[in-house]
């Protein structure tokens, strides 16, 4: 299921001229658009329809007005992909290989840095002055102390509050962070700007929560990225926790999860023990109750068109495969 074939004309038409807008930002240089162009191709584009569907909620906005920031939006999600694939040492995202694994780290780090820019000058660019800029900053120095409090614990059981914490600096502030930015682009009152941002907010921790499931029982061909990497990397996340507290196996569980090494025999061990607890279960009661609080925000100012593609996208991120 694509939360894309949930969108109206309109939104699909966005998202064609946004593909011509995110291949033009990566066009400027050669080397860039060879190592980028096969990695933007197979993204979701849940963070730029986010923000265009917010921005064009009430009425619709010019082109001009709107995706320089959405694309922006993607080429940082991208960018902050490309570092956390040098850091995980992962081979495969979005269906391809990465690129710390087809150039190696020293050039990833610099795509990266390169995306990010790039990003920032699509900004500077288009005037959109300093409130703007101040949420972009924001959302990307909250990303990045998410994946250093993440990459200082690993192996690690976190509790199940540096768990919220960790999820919510480095996914949820990106998701609210895009619809608060289509609300204010489109000068909206600060009621429906905080409505909308804590929709996104509600949005985003659901996402990871689901995002951390797939990591285990996904299918590799559909989520487009490694099967098991979070434990083989040394990542605990809310189905380890659970079982954790909840298994007859949980000092095996234990061991195998903060010894320091993960083999392939390991991730089996681990959900078949996950498995047998209520863990799954109780990941999607999580995943759902954080869905029900952002639907309850959705402002109800909004085009009918806006807020059925808003619950759309809400029940697209709990039954999502990819
Ligand atoms: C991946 O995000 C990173 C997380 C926050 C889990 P997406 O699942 O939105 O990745 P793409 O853009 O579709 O590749
Ligand atoms: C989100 O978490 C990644 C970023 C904030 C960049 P994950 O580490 O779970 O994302 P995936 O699973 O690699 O896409
Ligand atoms: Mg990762
Ligand atoms: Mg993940």
């Amino acid at each position: 299921m694509n939360f894309v074939a949930a969108l109206n004309d309109a939104a699909a038409k966005n998202l064609q001229t946004l593909e011509e807008q995110i291949r033009g930002a990566i066009a400027e240089d050669s080397f860039i658009y060879e190592a980028c162009a096969p990695l933007i191709r197979g993204g979701k584009r849940l963070r730029p329809m986010l923000f265009l569907l917010c921005a064009n909620a009430k009425e619709i906005l010019p082109h001009e007005r709107t995706m320089p920031l959405a694309t922006a939006l993607e080429l940082i999600h991208t960018a902050s992909l490309v570092h956390d694939d040098i850091i995980d040492t992962s081979k495969k995202r979005r269906g391809v290989e990465t690129a710390n694994s087809k150039y190696g780290a020293q050039i990833a780090v610099l795509v990266g840095d390169y995306l990010f820019a790039k990003a920032f000058q699509l900004v500077a660019e288009n005037d959109y002055g300093a409130e703007v800029s101040t949420v972009l900053s924001k959302l990307v120095k909250n990303l990045c102390v998410g994946e250093i409090m993440q990459d200082r614990s690993l192996f690690v059981v976190p509790t199940m509050s540096e768990y919220y914490t960790r999820i919510n600096l480095k996914t949820a502030i990106f998701l609210s962070s895009c619809c608060r930015l289509g609300a204010i682009v489109s000068a909206m009152n600060e009621r429906d700007v905080e409505n909308l941002t804590a929709y996104g907010s509600g949005l985003g921790l659901a996402f990871q929560i689901i995002d951390d499931l797939l990591d285990f029982f996904g299918d590799e061909k559909i989520t487009g990225k490694p099967h098991g990497g979070d434990l083989k990397s040394g990542v605990i996340t809310l189905p380890v926790i659970r079982a954790l507290a909840t298994s007859d196996d949980a000092s095996e569980l234990k061991e195998l999860v903060t010894r320091g090494k993960v083999t392939t025999a390991d991730i089996d061990t681990a959900i078949k023990i996950i498995h047998a607890t209520d863990a799954v279960d109780y990941c999607r009661t999580r995943a759902e109750a954080h869905i029900e609080s952002a639907r309850i925000n959705l402002p109800l100012t909004l085009k009918t068109s806006v807020s059925l593609a808003l619950e759309q996208i809400a029940d697209f991120v709990v039954d999502r495969t990819r």
